[in-house]
């Protein structure tokens, strides 16, 4: 058993320290904000993760996990898993995870290590271990203090799994401190778990290298469905032809409305950021966001399309907000930009999604034209235009299509941007107008293609 402390009780900080707790450590997760520490030591989970609330109640009746805003400075591992929020610029704000380094040198009784887990560029490990060997001697204390780095590969709502069953650990620094950071993971390890040791800087750059990968898959199978739509071919057939060479996997090749979150978005522009500062080419890393943005864009294009550009006045439902199921994040959801749109255009909405409404509510407070539905039958209207699905939510892919045709409006078109129904169910029941992403529209009298 190690003695871990774990800084910042957001997503990947309350995940981490929970499980590190699940795995056999004495873990004190710590945070400034109190009322998030207060809720943690009642019990309560601040956030919406499969799993978490259950742990959390074990690993805290076990006395294995502790909270506080306070810190004990006799831990054998530091984990930094505070934010690093993108700038206006496109640079990720460290200023949290430095001021943390020096108040570890200041604090720290013995030598330890000090895992970097928040995401950071490239040479911020060497960054920090500067800052402290600095401070260490200027203080005329002589203590080792190594800086790795383990990045976090964790997929919100899937995040605890992630952790405990995950593809790799990648950690990187000296080999002395990596055996250390080995030990903290061994139960994982003997599990099977691959765990990959290699030189800090490289570590730091594989986990930004991973997330621009998986929003280049993104954007690429976004690109081709949209020569698919023009051109009559299906993207899930395509999808399927491209995924199923084990070169390229069939992973994060689902065509939708966009990738959006709090990873990939700053993550491909910090990326983009620190190539930039070096002089080099990024033309791939802007491009993998610039078709994005011209995804988050498809429904409100679409409508415009079938409309005439005229929305003023239209009513039109949204089904999910969050910017993917299993979590009730907002940030960078492709949602945001759709509800914009519509609202500018002077369009009503009627938006229902199961847990992201209340977190929605507040960011659309001041707007009028915005009417908030308790649950998916209740978005249906007599003067509904149409009904555009943003979330893959299962209960919107498993509603019933007849209910959903009786619930449509004679005219109302249906705008898929997450392709969740079959075209050949949409073909039967006889939907008006449906349009999906990549594929074929469907519409009522006889399956055309655009
Ligand atoms: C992502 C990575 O998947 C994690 O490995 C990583 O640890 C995390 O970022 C992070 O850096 O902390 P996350 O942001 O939780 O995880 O969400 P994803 O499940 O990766 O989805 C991101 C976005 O891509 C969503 O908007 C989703 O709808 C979209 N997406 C995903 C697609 O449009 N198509 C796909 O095929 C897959």
């Amino acid at each position: 058993m190690m003695k871990i402390t774990v800084f910042g009780a957001g997503y990947v900080g309350l995940v981490s320290a929970v499980c590190l707790a699940k795995i056999g450590h004495a873990v004190h997760c710590v945070d400034v904000n109190e009322s998030r520490i207060t809720a943690l030591i009642a019990g309560e989970c601040p956030i919406y993760e499969a799993q978490l609330p259950e742990l959390l109640t074990e690993q805290q009746q076990l006395q294995k996990l502790t909270f506080d805003t306070h810190w004990l400075s006799d831990a054998d591992i530091y984990l930094i898993a505070v934010g690093t929020p993108g700038l206006d610029d496109g640079n990720p704000d460290l200023s949290q995870v430095f001021a943390l380094a020096e108040h570890i040198a200041e604090k720290a009784e013995q030598d330890c290590v000090v895992i970097i887990k928040s995401t950071v560029p490239t040479g911020t490990g060497d960054r920090v271990e500067k800052r402290m060997i600095q401070r260490l001697q200027q203080l005329d204390k002589a203590l080792q203090i190594a800086v790795v780095s383990n990045p976090e590969f964790l997929r919100e709502g899937r995040a605890v799994a992630d952790f405990l069953q995950a593809d790799r650990i990648i950690a990187g620094g000296t080999p002395t401190a990596l055996e250390t950071v080995k030990q903290m993971y061994q139960p994982l390890i003997d599990k099977g778990t691959p765990f990959l040791m290699m030189d800090r800087c490289s570590a730091e750059l594989s986990k930004y290298a991973a997330n621009a990968m998986l929003a280049c898959k993104i954007s690429f199978i976004n690109q081709i469905s949209q020569l698919a739509e023009h051109t009559g071919a299906d993207i899930e057939s395509v999808r399927q032809a491209i995924g199923s060479d084990s070169r390229i996997g069939g992973q994060f090749l689902q065509a939708g409305v966009g990738y959006g979150g709090s990873c990939f978005p700053k993550d491909v522009r910090a990326l983009a950021k620190s190539a930039q500062q070096y002089g080099l080419d990024t033309s791939l890393l802007e491009s993998i966001e610039a078709v994005n943005t011209i995804q988050k864009n498809w429904i409100v294009k679409k409508l415009l399309q079938h409309y005439s550009g005229k929305l003023y006045g239209l009513t039109i439902a949204l089904w999910g907000l969050a910017f993917k199921p299993e979590t009730d994040d907002l940030r960078e959801a492709s949602s945001l930009v759709i509800m914009n749109a519509l609202l500018e255009a002077g369009a009503t909405l009627r938006v229902y999604d199961p847990v992201a409404m209340p977190a929605a509510k507040k960011l659309f407070s001041l707007a009028q034209a915005i009417v908030w539905c308790d649950n998916a039958q209740e978005v249906f209207c007599d003067e509904l235009a149409a009904l555009a699905i943003v979330t893959e939510w299962s209960e919107f892919k498993q509603f019933p299509l007849s209910i959903l045709r009786e619930g449509l409006s004679q005219n109302a078109i249906v705008i898929d941007g997450r392709n969740c129904f079959d075209l050949s169910a949409v073909q039967a029941i006889g939907l008006p107008v449906y349009y999906s992403v990549g594929r074929p529209l469907i519409m009522e009298q006889a399956a055309n293609v655009s």
